[in-house]
């Protein structure tokens, strides 16, 4: 019965390795000379990628050799980027979309549950997943997905964020409204977050409501990474926005990104070197969105934009005092790093630092009163962790319903990481129960 399975035409598989021995005996000279540089060659370059792709990981993180050659498929990608950036034919940002098109698949396609169609709110070019299960005329869920990526990277039409919303809609039986906004370098801040508000809010309204078939009063707003900044930052300005009659009835967030005036947060410290989000990767990323110069790196490794002769983050301090906002226990040995004298020209030419459309940890308790139910997931191994937990303990402060996933073997993006062939164990889980506390709560 076991024979079966095997596809007969492999049967030369078995012979092939028991004539094995007499295989160089009918090999001229030449030939075997040729076997042997290959094999050098080979053997060379095996480990040459070998000493590439080995990065020390710590044993508690999910599947770390899986983890160590998508890291090395990240940097592969990024140094040539960036060589050609240097070089000063493209920008580096165009490279590395032009990868994530091109390597995956991009999905146009509907399934037998989802109806998919590109149409625009607004202005704003999005990707409607429709459910086609449930009954005739029964009012849907609706979820705003806004996707990560660094404000530079990713699309709502391709890879992984295509087949999230076509999971979404089907396993919520849901309508998911997955934004294609501006990206960096075309656009800077706020335009990006401009476009998922001005969609935002041309889709909560009634008229749009319904021609969708969504019941009003069961619409969430979610987003990764920098999606979960936009989404965040969206979720506070709908809040308080008097014009916007029907409110968000939850927000999720996924690792998302929440201030930058901390680089050296335990989390920050502890995995600067972590894949696939190095701490210098997501201050660059900070930089370009903000259009700031970029020499700035060194200064805001830091934290020389905070600096006690920096008078205008005084009021900010408290937000984002992680040795107040987090749990001892993952403070761990990590000291907050201030310095005594920095650079306040920082602050002064990049005032979006110091704005919670930016950076929404910055926002005020009263503001933060007024949030939806909200999910944030979180991983260990992530610089960006204690941005999402200073965020949980804020809302919690504030009085809102907050409810957390912490993943102690996580990497920043692993829910993306949850779709055939690039799966790990960590991003299944996570996005299994991210969809169970949509399905619960929205
Ligand atoms: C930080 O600021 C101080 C004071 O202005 C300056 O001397 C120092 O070079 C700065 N460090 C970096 C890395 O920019």
């Amino acid at each position: 019965m076991k024979q079966e399975c095997y596809p007969s035409d492999h049967w030369w598989f078995v012979p092939a390795i028991t004539e094995k021995q007499g295989l160089s005996e009918g090999l001229t000279v030449v030939e075997q000379i040729a076997m042997k540089v290959f094999l050098t060659v080979t053997l060379l370059l095996a480990l040459l990628s070998a000493y590439y792709i080995y990065i020390p990981l710590p044993p508690t993180i999910s599947e770390p050799w899986k983890l160590m050659l998508l890291d090395a498929m990240c940097r592969g990608v990024t140094t040539m980027g960036t060589v050609a950036h240097a070089l000063g034919f493209i920008h580096l940002a165009d490279v590395l979309n032009y990868a994530l098109m091109n390597l995956e698949e991009p999905g146009t396609k509907s399934s037998e549950d989802v109806r998919v169609s590109d149409t625009s709110f607004a202005g704003v070019q999005v990707r409607v997943f429709q459910s086609t299960l449930g009954k005739e005329g029964e009012m849907k869920r609706a979820v705003m997905y806004i996707h990560g990526g660094g404000w530079a990277l990713g699309s709502a039409r391709a890879g992984f964020y295509h087949l999230l919303g076509r999971k979404m809609a089907k396993d919520l039986d849901a309508v998911i409204v997955s934004v294609e906004y501006r990206l960096v370098p075309k656009v800077r801040f706020p335009a990006p977050y401009e476009d998922i508000l001005l969609a935002t809010k041309h889709f909560l309204q009634p008229e749009v409501l319904a021609r969708y078939m969504v019941d009003p009063g069961r619409v969430g707003i979610s987003g990764d990474s920098a999606g979960g900044n936009l989404a965040a930052a969206v979720a506070q300005q709908i809040a308080i926005d008097d014009s916007v009659s029907n409110k968000l009835k939850v927000q999720a967030l996924i690792y998302p990104v929440l201030q930058a005036l901390d680089f050296n947060t335990p989390s920050y410290q502890q995995n600067q070197y972590m894949p696939i989000l190095y701490r210098q990767v997501m201050i660059s990323f900070w930089l370009e969105y903000l259009g700031a110069n970029p020499s700035y790196l060194q200064a805001l490794l830091v934290n020389n934009h905070t600096a006690l002769d920096v008078t205008q983050v005084e009021v900010a301090r408290a937000k984002l005092d992680w040795t107040v906002l987090l749990p001892p226990a993952l403070q761990k040995q990590y000291k907050p790093v201030v310095q005594i004298h920095g650079m306040a020209q920082i602050l002064e030419e990049l005032p979006a630092l110091l704005d919670m459309r930016a950076a929404p940890l910055l926002a005020e308790q009263d503001l933060l009163a007024r949030l939806p139910h909200t999910y944030i997931m979180t991983c260990e191994h992530d610089v960006l962790r204690d941005d999402g937990l200073m965020y949980f303990r804020r809302l919690q402060d504030a009085g809102v319903a907050v409810e957390q996933d912490h993943y102690e073997d996580g990497f920043h993006g692993c829910m993306a990481f949850a779709f055939w062939p690039a799966y790990f164990s960590v991003g299944l889980r996570s996005l299994d129960n991210y969809v169970a506390w949509l399905h619960k709560n929205l």
